[in-house]
């Protein structure tokens, strides 16, 4: 296993020593959104208690919510690898979206083409085909049904002179597969398309730079991030200024602000910087001479990604093991350098939602359904039989707990429990 400290790691997630039916909690539900340090709870109640106010106010709690403002976007530039002018936040990624695909919209023409996937969430999918309604072409990539993996060959066949925009996962949230964002790159800026990554599920799991991936933009939840519900949106500086969002008249035309429509959410703010200071405090613990934040940021997210390697490669196996259990997604151990540790399973004659009530009832959270990856679950065959049971892994989750759930879907699945 690699050198995460889970003692130290766990004794700050106050969620974690929950119990159900006198039973410990394992939360494997990261994927719909992860637990929050104590920092982050003592962050958002300090906001409340101290500084809540509206911002540019001629007085002490405003003028401390505009320098919170100022650090949460700081924050979420060490954590991507971009300059604080080029984050915007707003009330989660599904939110800003579509704000952008508006904005987007505006630039295109009837016959402009834009490309999305039947991998992705859809909140990756609906606010760029509503653009259909202006005459924008929506092109749909399919996916490689035995393994969930983006067509690339596809990919490449449906982008062309008329493609204005690329819209793909870093991540599926369904089954964990990773895409080849900076290939989908290179093809889209072939024929000058520009290129928006929704790195939700993504965020949590492995490190992040913009810069050298070279996205126009990049959409991530600080709630599945060990944050508080609040969206952000990376977008490169030129994009950020030259296109026109919607927006009230008094509102500031500064980029980024012009993007934020209405007063934001700023003890969410607070816990964001929070949640950003933990992850930096984390990769201090892996590497304790890290010289800047971005750079203990970097630590914590590889740290990350290698421990949870390590626990997936532990419960895929002994998952495919479990007869009469799918498992839908990268299953080669060699290929798991493209896959995140969720893993979205079915159980033959159980219905996911059964499945995810008989985990529950043991203090084991899991998703049941589509999760909003409709065009996956609809593609996969499984969409009108109740979707996908998805078990997310975190690094805050433990071997014991993945034995846990091993053992409870023993149980669950085993003959003898069949008629349950
Ligand atoms: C991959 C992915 N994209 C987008 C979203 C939507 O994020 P939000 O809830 O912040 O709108 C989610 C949420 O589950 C997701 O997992």
């Amino acid at each position: 296993m690699a050198s995460l400290n889970l003692n130290w790691i766990r004794d700050r997630f106050p969620a974690l020593s929950q119990t159900v039916n006198g039973l410990p909690v394992t939360f494997f539900d990261g994927p719909g959104g992860t637990q929050v340090p104590q920092s982050v709870i003592d962050a958002i109640a300090d906001y409340l208690t101290t500084s809540n106010a509206n911002t540019h106010g001629a007085f002490a709690t405003s003028a401390r919510t505009d320098e919170l403002l100022v650090a949460a976007r700081e924050a979420i530039a060490d954590f991507l690898g971009c300059d604080g002018d080029e984050v915007v936040f707003g009330a989660n990624m599904t939110t800003l979206t579509f704000a952008l695909s508006r904005a987007i919209g505006r630039e295109l023409q009837p016959g402009d083409e834009i490309v999305v996937t039947r991998l992705d969430h859809d909140a990756n999918v609906t606010p760029w085909s509503v653009l259909e309604e202006q005459g924008v072409v929506i092109r749909v990539v399919d996916i490689n049904v035995e393994d969930c993996t983006l067509d690339m060959a596809d990919l490449e066949r449906q982008i062309n002179n008329r493609t204005r925009l690329v819209a793909v996962g870093y991540a599926s949230n369904a089954v964990g597969s990773i895409n080849d964002v900076a290939k989908v790159i290179q093809l889209a800026r072939a024929v000058g398309a520009m290129v928006f990554v929704d790195a939700v599920h993504y965020a949590p799991h492995l490190p992040i730079d913009v810069r050298t991936l070279d996205c126009d933009f990049l959409a991530c939840s600080a709630y599945k991030f060990f944050g508080p519900h609040v969206g952000v949106l990376y977008g490169k500086r030129q994009h950020l200024t030259r296109l026109r969002p919607y927006k009230v008249r008094p509102a500031s035309d500064e980029s980024p602000s012009r993007w934020e429509s209405g007063t934001q959410n700023h003890e969410g703010l607070a816990g964001v910087v929070a949640a950003i200071d933990y992850l930096a405090d984390l990769g201090r613990s892996v590497l304790p001479d890290a010289y800047s934040r971005r750079a203990a940021l970097v630590a914590a997210m590889q740290a990350i990604q290698d421990y949870e390697r390590s626990l997936f490669e532990q419960l895929l196996p002994q998952l495919l093991q479990i007869s009469g259990l799918t498992v839908y997604g990268i299953t080669d151990p060699d290929r798991f350098a493209w896959r995140t540790p969720t893993a979205a399973i079915r159980f033959a004659g159980q219905s996911p939602e059964r499945l995810a009530h008989m985990l529950g009832d043991r203090g084991i959270f899991t998703w049941n359904g589509h999760f909003y990856a409709l065009n996956l679950t609809e593609r996969l065959g499984v969409e009108s039989s109740g979707g996908l049971l998805r078990i997310g892994l975190a690094h805050y989750n433990t071997l014991e707990e993945v034995h846990r759930l091993l053992n409870a879907l023993d149980e669950i699945t085993s003959p003898s429990a069949a008629v349950l």
